[in-house]
């Protein structure tokens, strides 16, 4: 059953987040009502389709809505101008039109490449979102950034194209791995941090639950998180201002990424580096000790780690010296000024090298 609907209020370019549980059957349903009597490429990989394929597919069968499988690789390798070629190539021999329409059904990987592909494929067509990891249902498959990456940069070759529609089935969840399951709870707990209550206490009163994957509390969490970054798109679609608050913790959490050479994945990187970020605005006078304590505890009880060790800050800086000429001069860090209320500030150089050392040592 659908338990709860988010609006994206975009203008023309306006859409419904539909979450519920064990829902897939209703999808083509859904999709008929929002974009008409549509043919559709279901894009998804291997791993997914074997999961989840034949219940969407019967959906689609049952509602006479036609459609063509095109898979793509498993892994962020599928992120790339040459997969993106590869599904220009089969959209084509398919005799796609401008009038149907793409199923991204997946995680982030398949829902930001079949996206791109959804904004350029005939100067765009149609794209429904049916996130599957817990990071797309509260992150990538809202807001409408779509991209592949470049040999030189991730996320580098990309577009702003909203989907018709986001169609999230959270008992999809219980199939994913406890690490990419961890990793998506590191972006819920972002939006706790940057937004605060309710969302905050609910982590923390109800955390056996959310661990255990309950369908009830994911909803509700899903829901609360979509709200959050719903908001933000609103206020700043093109990410121009408010939007980079949703890139609490990412700044060293990048640096991380990169430095480990991947060993700490996406979500793992963020939840360091929000103990940092959180750290820092303790040191610039504008976050309570305690609060910095909140966010260790939360991010330890959905076994996430808070720190790290290194002997040394060059490797680190040198990554966000990338990031500091790309905003032209300045180390650009997103601080809590009190939780709920994130602020976007330039560092100065002491002030980020004299934390680092002391986040680092303590690790
Ligand atoms: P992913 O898409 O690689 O999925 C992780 C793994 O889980 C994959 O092996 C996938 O096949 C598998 N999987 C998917 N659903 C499953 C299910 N229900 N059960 C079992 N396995 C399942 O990774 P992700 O973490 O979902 O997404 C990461 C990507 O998202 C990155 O490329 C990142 O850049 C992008 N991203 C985009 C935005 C945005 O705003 N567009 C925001 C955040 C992240
Ligand atoms: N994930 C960051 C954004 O959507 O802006």
């Amino acid at each position: 059953m659908i338990k709860n609907v988010v609006d994206v209020a975009l203008g023309d370019r306006s859409y419904k987040i539909y979450i519920g549980d064990r829902v897939l059957h209703g999808i083509a349903e859904t999709i008929k009502e929002k974009c008409g009597s549509v043919r559709a490429a279901l894009i998804t990989n291997a791993k997914v389709w074997d999961y989840y394929g034949s219940q969407v597919v019967e959906a689609l069968d049952v509602e006479g809505i036609g459609y063509e499988l095109i898979l793509v690789p498993d892994g962020e390798q599928a992120k790339s101008l040459s997969v993106a070629e590869k599904v220009y190539g089969e959209l084509i021999e398919k005799g796609f039109e401008r009038k149907d329409a793409i199923i991204a059904l997946g995680g982030g990987v398949v829902g930001d490449l079949a996206g791109f592909v959804a904004s350029t494929y005939e100067r765009g067509i149609a794209y429904v979102q049916v996130p599957t990891t817990l990071l797309a249902q509260v992150d990538s498959s809202v807001g409408g950034k779509v991209a592949v990456n470049h040999p030189l940069g991730k996320n580098m070759i990309g577009t702003f194209y909203q989907p018709s529609l986001v169609y999230i089935d959270v008992a999809t969840l219980s199939t994913l791995s406890e690490r990419d399951y961890a990793g998506g709870m590191a972006e819920i707990i972002k939006y706790a941090f940057i937004k605060g209550e309710p969302l905050l206490s609910l982590l923390q009163e109800r955390k056996d639950e959310i661990q255990a994957r309950d369908v009830d509390v994911l909803s509700q969490i899903v829901m609360m998180s979509c709200s959050i970054k719903a908001e933000i798109v609103e206020a700043d679609e093109r990410d121009l201002g408010l939007r980079a608050v949703l890139n609490y913790g990412h700044t060293l959490g990048h640096a991380i990424e990169s430095v480990s050479g991947y060993q700490y994945n996406h979500g793992e990187a963020v939840a360091i580096g929000m103990v940092f970020a959180a750290e820092l605005s303790e040191r610039l006078g504008l976050l309570e000790k305690k609060d910095v304590e909140l966010h260790r505890r939360v991010i330890d009880m959905y076994g996430l780690p808070s720190s790290m060790n290194a002997s040394s800050i060059d490797e680190f800086m040198k990554v966000m010296e990338r990031d500091k000429k790309r905003s032209m001069g300045g180390h650009v860090f997103v601080l809590l000024d009190g939780v709920g209320n994130p602020v976007v500030r330039r560092v100065d150089d002491n002030d980020l090298i004299a934390a680092l050392e002391a986040f680092l040592k303590e690790g």
